[in-house]
């Protein structure tokens, strides 16, 4: 199996319930490696530029509004099948769907304030991280 990042999200609604720690222990008990982190206030310019295929959503604004609430922590995670595994610990967008013990069944508010966000392809990670992160930025 090929060694993977993905892009990862600890949200708004996260953050400000001190939730950090408790999210990157899941990820480590996963076997997901951080080899990038920062904690960033995201302007609305780039909320919406990371958020840009959903533009046309009717739930694109209120999403944008609350990704700037607050802090975030952007994220990049290592290890085989990173992508997959990191969305299998995610769980469903909507936590009232999601399986018990993954992240947003613990932890999310709403389908919108859903705790943490993944990418869901290969190309779409190297997308999201190249966003918030130089190469230099990444530790492996
Ligand atoms: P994420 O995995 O970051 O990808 C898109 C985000 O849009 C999703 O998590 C939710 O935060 C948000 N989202 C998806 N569907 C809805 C919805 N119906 N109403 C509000 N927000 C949504």
């Amino acid at each position: 199996m090929a060694i993977e990042r993905t892009f990862s999200i600890i949200k708004p609604d996260a953050t400000a319930r001190n939730l950090t720690g408790a999210i990157n222990a899941l990820i480590e008990k996963a076997g997901l490696r951080i080899v990038a982190q920062k904690r960033i206030r995201m302007t609305r310019e780039q909320a919406e530029t990371f958020y840009a295929v959903h533009k046309r959503r009717p739930f694109f604004e209120e999403l944008v509004d609350f990704m700037i609430s607050g802090p975030v922590v952007v994220q990049v995670l290592e290890g085989e099948n990173a992508i997959l595994k990191h969305r299998e610990i995610i769980g469903a967008t909507d936590p009232s769907k999601a399986a018990d013990g993954t992240i947003r069944k613990l932890y999310a508010k709403s389908v919108c304030e859903n705790s943490v966000h993944g990418s869901d392809t290969t190309e779409t990670a190297v997308v999201e991280i190249a966003q918030f992160f130089s190469s230099n930025e990444i530790v492996g």
